[in-house]
Parts: structure tokens; C-alpha cells; sequence
């Protein structure tokens, strides 16, 4: 599929490249799952007191996982529904988000993705966030840019954060962090053209690296939920960094992302 062909044709080097389109068809196999199961009823269980895990969750990420071990067999995987740390204890391996947006999936609301990134020595190396119902597949390799379907993308060139349309979420244990979340949010809205939560946090770093937002900021992400968007937004030109400037790591848990002429505006308001 030609568009699965575009951004590793720009790879550097051929194990990049199967890389690339390894996480590429899993991500189309999963998202074409999640698709099948949008418009049927639910299994739904609780992970937490409003975090929701759906049957399509885990079914994605049987699909994911057997997908990218048979393409990848010598590489662990790191998967939302079934964290095990060994993965952590390797050089390189995969992140795997089988349905990011979980909550907007399971009410019908249609922005959610699968996210999958591979991590070599705690950076990503390549990444793929796939929306199935707009059928958009965003995917990035380091050195060989980011790209939507079959086009190249950037970030955008806002300068001044009131013309700046910002996306943020908010963490499932909230009660832990709803003041600070509260004055951050208060804080940006006085100073941003406007804000949005959207439900899935990949997705919203992937809307920074094609331009549909200027920047996003969210706490207590996980790994799978940052790391292809991370690729995507810094391969398009943007930067991702911790609230204090610093460089962004998985595990750290704050992030904040920019087309990066914003980025030490966005800082002070974070900090
Ligand atoms: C969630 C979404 C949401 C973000 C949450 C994440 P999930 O992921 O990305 O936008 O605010 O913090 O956990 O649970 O739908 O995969
Ligand atoms: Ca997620
Ligand atoms: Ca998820």
C-alpha cells in the first residue's frame, strides 16, 4: 500500500525501514479491528473508579502483539492491557497503545487511535498513531520526517500563544492532582486562543505534528501513550520537552509539545 511506503522509502537504513512498516501494518490491522467493533455493543470493565477498559481494548492488543512478534520476534513488547517491566529491561522495544481514547470509544465519541513506537535506549526510533474511522495513519522515523497517509507534515508557525489552539487531557485519578490541574488550565486560558480535550492523548500529539493544534500539555501520561506521538511532533519540526524545559523522557510523568516557536512561552505558563 503506497502509503505505507512513503515515509520508510525515507528512512535511513533498512532496519529502520522494516521497522517503520512493521509498526505500520499493525497499526492498520489493529485499527481496522477497533473499526469492525465501533458500531457494536461494548464488553466493558473497570480498571480504576472512571477508567474503563473495553473487550476491543484487549482484543487490539492481541491482534498488535502477534502482529509485531511475528514480524519482530527478538523484540519484547511493552502493551497497555498486559504491562510486564521485562520489556523495560532491553535496549529496544515495543509501546504498544491497542486503543488510545478508550473512553470516547466506548461512547461513540470517534476520536481514538492505536499508538505504536518503538523505544531504542529511551527514545523512539519510530512511530505510528492510526485513527481507523478517518482512515488517517500518521508515522514517523528518526532522520526521515513525519507523515500523514501519504504526505509529508509540519508543525505550525504560530508565534504568539492568543492566536495558539492548544490540546491538553486530564489524568483518570484526578482527585490527586485537580488543584494544579485546575490553576494550569486557568492559567492557559487566559493566555491561548483556546483549549481542547479531545480523549486521546496520542492522537492530540499527532494533531500537533500535522498543524491542527499548536501545542499540547497533559500530567501522568504513560509510555504507550507518548512515545509515537513524541517521534511525530519533533520529526515535523516541533519540540517535547518536561514543564521545566527539560528533555522529555517516558519516564517522566509531564509532557509538553510545541510547533517549538511557542515552546518557552508554553514553559513559563507551566512551571
Ligand atoms: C487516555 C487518553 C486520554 C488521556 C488519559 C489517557 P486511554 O488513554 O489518552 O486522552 O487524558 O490520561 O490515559 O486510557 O484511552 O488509552
Ligand atoms: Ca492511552
Ligand atoms: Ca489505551
Amino acid at each position: 500500500m503506497q502509503r505505507i511506503q512513503k515515509c520508510p522509502s525515507r528512512c535511513t537504513n533498512i532496519e529502520q525501514q522494516e521497522l517503520l512498516i512493521a509498526a505500520c501494518r499493525t497499526a492498520l490491522a489493529a485499527g481496522r479491528l477497533i473499526k469492525e467493533h465501533y458500531e457494536q455493543p461494548h464488553d466493558v470493565t473497570m480498571k480504576g473508579v472512571i477508567d474503563l477498559v473495553t473487550d476491543t481494548d484487549v482484543a487490539s492488543e492481541v491482534i498488535s502483539s502477534a502482529s509485531l512478534s511475528s514480524d519482530t520476534p527478538d523484540i519484547m513488547i511493552m502493551a497497555e492491557e498486559t504491562i510486564t517491566s521485562h520489556a523495560l529491561e532491553t535496549d529496544r522495544y515495543w509501546v504498544v497503545d491497542p486503543l488510545d481514547g478508550t473512553t470516547n470509544f466506548a461512547y461513540g465519541f470517534p476520536y481514538f487511535a492505536v499508538s505504536i513506537s518503538l523505544i531504542d535506549h529511551g527514545r523512539p526510533i519510530v512511530g505510528t498513531v492510526y485513527a481507523p474511522l478517518l482512515d488517517e495513519l500518521f508515522c514517523a522515523a528518526k532522520g526521515a520526517g513525519s507523515w500523514l497517509n501519504d504526505r509529508a507534515i509540519t508543525v505550525t508557525k504560530t508565534r504568539r500563544l492568543i492566536e495558539a489552539l492548544i490540546g491538553t487531557g486530564f489524568p483518570y485519578e484526578i482527585e490527586h492532582s485537580l488543584p494544579g490541574v485546575i490553576r494550569q488550565l486557568e492559567t492557559m486560558l487566559h493566555n491561548v486562543r483556546d483549549i481542547r480535550r479531545a480523549g486521546a492523548a496520542a492522537l492530540d500529539l499527532a494533531y500537533v505534528s500535522c498543524g491542527r493544534l499548536d501545542g499540547f500539555y497533559e500530567i501522568n501520561l504513560k509510555p504507550w501513550d507518548t512515545a509515537a506521538g513524541w517521534l511525530l511532533v519533533e520529526e515535523a519540526g516541533g519540540l517535547v520537552s518536561v514543564f521545566s524545559g527539560r528533555p522529555y523522557s517516558t519516564c517522566v510523568p509531564e509532557i509538553v509539545a510545541s510547533n517549538g516557536a511557542l515552546h518557552r512561552q508554553l514553559i513559563k505558563l507551566l512551571k
